[in-house]
């Protein structure tokens, strides 16, 4: 069951059009009133949230006082209330985008427009403190943006307090962002409207530079250096900025609320002041948006089989494979340390890069190497899907020639047999391969020493498959996770309840992470049972596990989630039309983009687009990181293309 309300579902007085966000508390829906017809933005909150009394009351009452709020740089509350034990708050849709999706799409913004935008948030936060209400909880994703206008929204909403929150994460909600919270608010002290000038001075820092203020992978290293560390310092980041600006940063960000501007007015006033002794040089170079396009349909996600399952036809497996050996897995997790240095090493890679002028199609700076394709692309079967590397052979599952290849590492001596309908996704243990057969909803294990199969049974209409320890764990569309056992083939004990549409799992250490299409979700799997439940984007297909974090490919959305697997904390990237595949390897999370034909290495740090973006025609699908090399599936071409993932 959706835990959330769905689109076109009658909510209240309301009607639910589309989602349009989710945050921290909820889901914000594009809905309509019924009897007024007007469009509104309506929040849903969380049902673990709206089951609270305490945490009801205090958000009825403060939802009062920001409907009483009348800023024209205040996003207007129009009504806030509870339907069926869900709590909401309605208010006017802005049209546009989120400074986040704003600073995703082109990194930074301009001098003028970033004090120009930054300007009407600070004259809403002024107005505001001086009725004595702070917001605290000033981000760019709580600004939306309207042309040359913004608007602040969230503003005074309750945040959940400690009590709340034991319970959400229990039940799966995950915390907001630390990223700009103030270290009174940090430690729990009384807040004023300085607070909410910390917030906007790391809002600044960020459109000047494109990072946030203090980029650590880990929620706990940032509040850490919330806390104790110096504030950022711009010039450093991006050399074209005026290091009078690294003074107006320090003082926005002062540890101590005495030591900031006492206004948000007089913050921009001293910005302005900083970048208008600016050199004449070129000073602000966009970088280039990733492009989104929307090209052709790609059945990339098959309808779960029609047809009642057959029994398996026999497979006749491939022959053992002689030269057989151990093949380097991806590289482990990198030490918190080392991921925060390479997190600022790569802001200051794009900090260079924007410098030189620098869009997608320009060189990098020579420290870094873009990935490319090696080789020419090897012929597989109709429809390649899954693509694994293990005993020193390439394995491809041919969804509609319902074959698995096999070849060398260079696309010799390849070998195609037959392994019954609709083999779609590919695991790999110590000395099998496993694949997934959606038709005949099944698992076979392929000894790839001998040659020998087994076949287990798993739900309806599996697709993908997890290897982990002595597990591997087979999703299937009826909300199932198989476990089976990796010696034997055989499945062990009775499914997992999971719930939803499931399709990539992924599963490290004993903890499965598995996409739940029909709810839009993650979910976590530890000690059989489902503990955790992640908003991700739209249909979300692919997970991947690495570079600390868990990373899902949203087809519907465009996207790609960065979950952390600690905090839950989501960070949303856009890249290419209906991506598919992701898998991380060789420090980096890959992803592939069907409908553009495109594949693209990210930072695991920060989630951001490394480098630039590999073309590769026929619909690039399957993607698996070995051998020190990535490795891609194009289903519509029909072949692997090798990938050198290059360095950053
Ligand atoms: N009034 C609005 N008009 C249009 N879009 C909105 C509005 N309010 C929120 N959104 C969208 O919904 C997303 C989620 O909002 P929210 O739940 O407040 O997230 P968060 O918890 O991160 O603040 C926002 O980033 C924004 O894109
Ligand atoms: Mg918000």
């Amino acid at each position: 069951m959706s835990p959330v309300p769905v689109t076109g579902q009658q909510f209240g007085a309301y009607r639910l059009d589309d989602i349009l966000g989710r945050g921290g508390m909820g889901v914000v829906y594009r809905a309509e009133h019924l009897h007024l017809s007007r469009t509104v933005a309506l929040k849903v909150l969380a049902p673990e949230l709206s089951r609270d009394a305490d945490f009801r009351g205090r958000f009825l009452r403060e939802s009062r006082m920001a409907a009483a709020l009348d800023h024209p740089s205040v996003v207007t509350v129009y009504d806030a209330g509870e339907v069926d034990g869900s709590l909401y708050l309605a208010m006017r849709l802005v049209p546009g985008e989120d400074l986040a999706a704003v600073l995703r799409r082109k990194g930074t913004l301009g001098f003028d427009e970033a004090l120009a935008l930054l300007g009407q948030v600070g004259d809403a936060l002024d107005a505001a403190h001086v009725a004595g209400l702070v917001h605290r909880d000033v981000k760019p994703g709580n600004i939306l943006v309207e042309g040359n206008r913004a608007f602040l929204t969230d503003f005074g909403l309750t945040k959940p307090t400690q009590a709340d929150m034991t319970a959400m994460t229990a039940t799966g909600v995950f915390l907001g962002t630390p990223d700009y919270a103030a270290p009174e608010q940090i430690s729990g002290s009384r807040l004023d409207g300085r607070a909410d000038v910390y917030a906007l001075g790391g809002v600044l820092h960020e459109c000047l530079t494109g990072s946030r203020p203090f980029p650590r992978n880990a929620q706990v290293a940032v509040l850490y250096a919330q806390l104790h560390e110096p504030p950022p310092r711009p010039s450093e980041l991006r050399p074209e900025l005026p290091p009078a600006l690294d003074g107006v940063i320090g003082c926005a960000l002062a540890k101590a609320p005495s030591q900031r501007y006492a206004t948000c007015a007089e913050l921009l006033g001293a910005a302005r002041s900083a970048l208008e002794e600016r050199p004449t040089a070129p000073r602000h170079v966009v970088v280039e948006a990733p492009p989104t396009a929307a090209t052709a349909a790609i059945p990339a996600t098959p309808p779960p089989a029609a047809a009642p399952p057959a029994a398996p036809p026999p497979a006749t497996p491939p022959p053992a494979a002689p030269d057989y050996r151990r093949v380097k897995r991806g590289r482990s997790r990198a030490p918190l340390i080392a991921g925060a240095i390479a997190a600022l090493f790569v802001v200051a890679a794009v900090a260079l890069f924007a410098l030189g002028g620098g869009d997608d199609s320009s060189e990098p700076p020579s420290s870094t190497r873009p990935a490319r394709v090696t080789g020419d692309p090897i012929p597989v079967g109709k429809r390649p899907f899954g693509v694994a590397v293990t005993g020193g052979r390439l394995w491809v599952a041919n969804n509609s020639s319902g074959t698995l290849s096999r070849m060398a590492l260079d696309g010799s001596g390849r070998k195609d047999g037959r392994v019954g309908k609709q083999p779609f996704g590919l695991a790999t243990t110590d000395d099998a391969v496993w694949v997934v057969r959606t038709a005949s909803d099944s698992v076979l294990r392929v000894d790839t020493q001998r040659g020998q199969s087994t076949t287990a049974g798993v739900g309806d209409a599996p697709f993908f498959a997890a290897a982990d320890g002595d597990s591997v764990y087979v999703s299937s569309d009826d909300g199932t996770v198989t476990v089976v056992d990796a010696a034997s083939g055989k499945a062990r004990g009775e499914p997992i309840q999971a719930g939803g549409s499931l399709r990539g799992i992924a599963a490290e250490n004993g903890t499965v992470w598995v996409a739940d299409r029909a709810n839009d979700v993650v979910k976590r799997i530890r000690d059989g049972k489902v503990d955790k439940t992640i908003p991700v984007g739209d249909n979300p297909v692919e997970v991947a596990i690495g570079g600390g974090a868990v990373w899902v490919a949203n087809k519907g959305s465009d996207s790609v989630s960065r979950v952390d697997p600690d905090t839950g904390e989501v960070a949303t990237t856009k890249v290419g039309g209906e991506p598919f595949g992701v898998a991380y390897g060789e420090g980096h999370v890959w992803v592939t983009s069907g409908a553009d034909d495109k594949v693209w290495r990210l930072d695991p740090g920060t989630g951001r687009r490394s480098g630039r973006v590999v073309k590769l025609p026929g619909q690039p699908t399957g993607v698996t990181v070995a051998d020190g090399s990535v490795w891609v599936t194009a289903n519509d071409a029909g072949t692997v293309t090798r990938i050198d993932p290059g360095s950053s």
